[in-house]
């Protein structure tokens, strides 16, 4: 199996394939259960949520999936099916951490397990993919989510999806070295077929929104430029600093304000005068950007698409102008559909600098918005984007075995 595997592939025929390749690799797959997490993409709501704000991601029909079975000693086998590639080692001794590859994150939530008192053995556990790898999918997410959900189910160790989510995302801090916020790996646990997820970031509180795109004749199609920024971690940490440094500024006057959570537009602009250009621009952006993940939320509620898409188009604007955190093969991506009849709306989605766009769209324009991204993209770039559209939105789930 090889990462451009179609995801076509019935969800049964995976899993017959991986317990398949499961027994070849550790004998047999007597008593293993198999699990499936699904990658994301985010409707609108970026760079908000380590502002303690607001998101509105929903899952995509691309996940990782795990198989995984326990042992009665303390030995970890594990097997990457993309990468080919097999690593063992002891629940006690792990080996060091490899920023950014595919072990870390797997050896890198053992070890939270493992630190938290959860974990207790080893066990058996194969991995296949099919979120392409620095698109902004969150295939890191899903696989964090995969691993864990899967050993909590085997060794039952009773984890609520809210503490999963918490605990994936401490593996991202500790073990990848990035210091996101909450909404990938929360979204892909908790995120629900046919649903949008609303997270308020600040209380975890959330609520899973309709979006019934047949019954209204749209459709989501993701475009992946498939440019990954290698400057992409450093561009992140330094927009989270200036996020920092607008909240300290205001601060120094007013302690009630504890982030940008805190300020709707008019609070900001009375803090124009202490902020440089930039960091009000920063604010800006995170500031009107939460005001308009709580309006898309109020549209998709109201069934009204023509206003997500504004909003849409709205949030570009400010995450290439406000928050410069786009790029221009983003850019063209979005300008070139914006000119297609039937396009509702469109922008980057995630963290920026490369990644995807996601476009809302009527069912009877993707084939010319296919047509047009691959033509405009090559015309500049030389090469086409990926485009695809979304058929279903998947939920983390045990797809065999378990108890
Ligand atoms: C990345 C991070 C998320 C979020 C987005 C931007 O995907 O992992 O936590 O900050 O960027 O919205």
């Amino acid at each position: 199996m090889s990462l451009s595997s179609e995801i076509s592939q019935s969800a049964d025929l995976v899993v017959d394939q991986l317990l398949k390749a499961f027994e070849d690799r550790f004998e047999s797959h007597v008593g293993s259960l198999v699990v499936r997490a699904p990658g994301r993409v985010n409707l609108i709501g970026d760079h908000t949520d380590y502002n303690e704000g607001f998101v509105l991601p929903i899952t995509i029909d691309r996940d990782v999936y795990v198989v995984v079975r326990a042992r009665t000693d303390e030995v970890i086998r594990l097997y990457s099916v993309n990468y080919e590639e097999a690593v063992s080692y002891d629940l006690t001794a792990p080996p060091p951490v490899e920023t950014g590859r595919w072990t870390s994150y797997v050896t890198g939530a053992v070890e939270e397990l493992h630190r938290r008192g959860l974990l207790d053995a080893g066990f058996d556990l194969l991995i296949y993919g099919n979120v392409p790898p620095g698109a902004g999918l969150s295939s890191s997410a899903a696989l964090e989510i995969a691993v864990v959900h899967a050993l909590s189910s085997v060794f039952r160790l009773s984890l609520e999806p809210v503490e999963m989510a918490l605990l994936c995302q401490t593996v991202e801090h500790r073990y990848a070295g990035v210091q996101c916020g909450i909404m990938d790996q929360f979204a892909s646990r908790l995120g629900r077929r046919k649903h949008a997820l609303f997270l308020d970031c600040r209380t975890l509180e959330y609520e899973h929104v309709p979006l019934p795109l047949e019954e209204f004749d749209l459709a989501l199609v993701i475009a992946d430029s498939r440019v990954t920024r290698e400057l992409a971690n450093s561009k992140y940490s330094e927009r989270r600093k200036e996020c920092n440094r607008v909240v300290a500024a205001i601060q120094r006057s007013d302690g009630q304000i504890r982030s940008l959570r805190d300020l709707n537009a008019d609070g900001l602009n009375r803090w124009a005068g202490v902020l440089d250009n930039t960091l009000y621009d920063r604010a800006r952006h995170v500031v009107s950007e939460n005001a308009r993940v709580m309006a898309a939320r109020d549209a998709l509620r109201e069934g009204d698409f023509h206003a997500l898409g504004r909003r849409m188009n709205e949030s570009h604007e400010s995450l290439r102008d406000l928050f410069e955190v786009s790029a221009p093969e983003l850019d063209l991506l979005v300008s070139s559909a914006q000119h297609i009849d039937g396009v509702l709306g469109v922008r980057m989605t995630g963290g920026g600098f490369g990644g995807c766009t996601i476009n809302l769209v009527e069912q009877n324009a993707v084939p010319l918005l296919k047509r047009t991204l691959r033509a405009a993209y090559a015309r500049k770039y030389g090469r086409e984007p990926s485009v695809y559209v979304l058929k279903q939105n998947h939920e983390t789930e045990i797809l065999h075995g378990g108890y």
